[in-house]
C-alpha cells in the first residue's frame, strides 16, 4: 500500500466519533432511531458511531453512486434501497463526507418523501469550500480543506477504504 500523508489519525477520529455518539445519545434520549448508512463510504464510521450510541436503534443501508475517480458526476443513483419503510421513524443518515452536497441533497429529498418522524444527518467530514448546495448537517465530525481523502471507509476508485486513518490522496 502506498504511504499517504495523514490528515486525521485513527486516535483523533476515534475520540471525535465517541463525542458525536454521546451527543446523539443525549439528543435522542427516550427515542428509538433508524440509523441509515450511505454505502459504501460510511460503513466504518457507522460501525464505530453506533457503538458509542447508548440507545435503542436499528440499522439499514442505502447504496448510492455519484463518483468516478475523484470527480462527482453530479448524477446520483440509488443502487440499493432500504429494506424497511421509515414512515413515522426517527431517521439519522450517516454519510462519510459532504463534498458538493449533491448526493446528500438528493438523499434528504428522497427520504423526506417517505415521511419519517424526523430526519437528521451525521457526516464524518465536511468540505465546505466545495459546496454547490448547502444541506443542513446536524452532526459533523471534522471540517476539512479541499483535499481528496481516503481511508476509514473513504476510497479512491474502490481502494484504500481499509486504511485505519484519514489520509490525503495525491495520486499513485
Ligand atoms: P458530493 O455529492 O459531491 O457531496 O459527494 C459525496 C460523496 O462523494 C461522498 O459520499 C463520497 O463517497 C464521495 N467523496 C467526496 N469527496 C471525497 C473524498 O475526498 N474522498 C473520497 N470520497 C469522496
Amino acid at each position: 500500500m502506498p504511504k499517504f500523508d495523514t490528515m486525521l489519525s485513527s486516535e483523533k477520529v476515534a475520540a471525535r466519533v465517541k463525542e458525536l455518539g454521546a451527543q446523539i445519545s443525549r439528543d435522542y434520549k427516550g427515542k428509538k432511531v433508524v440509523v441509515i448508512g450511505v454505502l459504501k463510504g460510511s460503513f466504518i464510521f457507522l460501525a464505530d458511531l453506533v457503538r458509542s450510541m447508548d440507545m435503542p436503534l436499528t440499522i439499514d443501508f442505502l447504496g448510492v453512486s455519484s463518483y468516478a475517480g475523484t470527480q462527482s458526476t453530479g448524477v446520483v443513483a440509488i443502487t440499493q434501497d432500504l429494506t424497511k419503510p421509515v414512515e413515522g421513524k426517527h431517521v439519522l443518515v450517516v454519510e462519510d463526507i459532504v463534498d458538493t452536497g449533491l448526493t446528500l441533497q438528493y438523499l434528504v429529498e428522497n427520504l423526506k418523501t417517505r415521511n419519517p418522524a424526523s430526519l437528521e444527518v451525521a457526516c464524518l467530514l465536511d468540505k465546505p469550500s466545495r459546496a454547490k448546495v448547502r444541506v443542513p448537517v446536524k452532526y459533523v465530525g471534522f471540517t476539512i480543506d479541499d483535499e481528496f481523502v481516503v481511508g476509514y471507509g473513504l476510497d479512491y476508485d474502490g481502494l484504500y477504504r481499509n486504511l485505519p486513518y484519514i489520509a490525503i490522496y495525491r495520486g499513485e
